[in-house]
């Protein structure tokens, strides 16, 4: 009797440590996709540059990725959701209290985008995983009422389609470096706004050919050391 009853509690042991187990992956599964950002690379590139390669590892991906022309960004859209050029867009969606400051909780969808059932849209990937603090810059749309517009000049953002020296040349990139040295997170794939999707996400070394335009630029005058000018 005793030795049965051992049996028998035995097996209900295993049965709900069988079903424990089940509901933990089971519930694992459940969350959104993400795939953990890669420690390091093996890339030697010169420092200021090497944020073109932060997602050099999908570069094939989108290459092969179709496009979804009923869910594409355009850049109408991606600059109506910035108060000004260049700054950080805020956030078109609700919000959960647990994805309070940001982190995982946002990345699971915004470190390598696909599509989002409940928002009907690709997320746009973000440039910057490593600044994990995401609400310190990125806030929820809460009234679009309360405010009234001003009449502060807005910075202009420049022109597409029109950076190329010669025509079929590689453009020059319009826009400043700091925050976009990561390349394919905003010029490739479905969230890419459809204006500035690249078509050949695949070359990975983007500034070999891309050079910044930086207007700003003062010509130099000659160097003439003191005292040695005659
Ligand atoms: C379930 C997936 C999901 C989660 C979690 C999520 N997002 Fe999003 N996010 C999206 C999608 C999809 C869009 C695109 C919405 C659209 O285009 O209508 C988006 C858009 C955005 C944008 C606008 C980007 C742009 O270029 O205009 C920002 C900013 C943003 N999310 C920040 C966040 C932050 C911060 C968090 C965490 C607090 C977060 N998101 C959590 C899916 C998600
Ligand atoms: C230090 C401030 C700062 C932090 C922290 C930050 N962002 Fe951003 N983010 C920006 C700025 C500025 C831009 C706009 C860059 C631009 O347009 O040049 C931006 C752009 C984006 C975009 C738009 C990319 C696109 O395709 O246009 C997404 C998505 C985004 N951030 C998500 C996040 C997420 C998720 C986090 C947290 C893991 C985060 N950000 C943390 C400042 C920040
Ligand atoms: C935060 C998103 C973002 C990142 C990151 C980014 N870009 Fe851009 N890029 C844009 C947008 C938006 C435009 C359209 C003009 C504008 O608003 O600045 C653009 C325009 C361009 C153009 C001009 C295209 C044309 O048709 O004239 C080139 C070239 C370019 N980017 C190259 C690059 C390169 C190279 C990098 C990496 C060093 C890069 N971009 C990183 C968003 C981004
Ligand atoms: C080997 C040189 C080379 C490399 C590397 C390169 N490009 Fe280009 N890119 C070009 C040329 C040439 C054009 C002009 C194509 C045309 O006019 O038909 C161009 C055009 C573009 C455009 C305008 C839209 C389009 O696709 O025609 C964007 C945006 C762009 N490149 C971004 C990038 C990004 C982002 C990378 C890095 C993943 C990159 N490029 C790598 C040579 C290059």
């Amino acid at each position: 009797m005793r030795k049965r009853l051992g049996i028998i509690s035995l097996f209900v042991i295993l049965f709900i440590a069988f079903i424990a187990i089940w509901n933990y992956s089971y519930q694992l599964g459940l969350e959104e996709a993400y795939i953990p950002i890669e420690a390091s690379s093996n890339v030697h590139a010169i420092p200021s540059e090497s944020g073109v390669f932060k997602r050099s590892q999908h570069a094939l991906d989108y290459e092969g990725m179709p496009v979804d022309g009923k869910h594409q960004r355009s850049l109408t859209t991606y600059y109506n959701n910035r108060a000004y050029h260049g700054a950080p867009p805020s956030i078109p969606h609700s919000v959960d209290e647990h994805q309070n400051m940001g982190g995982q909780s946002c990345l699971k969808c915004h470190e390598n985008g696909g599509f989002t059932e409940k928002f009907q849209a690709y997320a746009p990937v973000t440039p910057h995983p490593e600044l994990v603090n995401c609400k310190q810059c990125h806030v929820e749309q809460n009234t679009q009422t309360l405010f009234k517009t001003g009449d502060y000049a807005s910075v202009v953002a420049p022109e597409t389609g029109v950076n190329n020296a010669l025509l079929g040349s590689p453009p020059m990139i319009p826009h400043q470096i700091q925050l976009r040295e990561n390349c394919l997170s905003c010029h490739a794939g479905p969230s890419a706004p459809k204006e500035i999707r690249v078509s050949h996400p695949e070359r990975v070394n983007c500034r070999q050919c891309h050079v910044p335009n930086n207007k700003e630029m003062t010509a130099v005058e000659t160097f003439k050391r003191a005292g040695n000018e005659e």
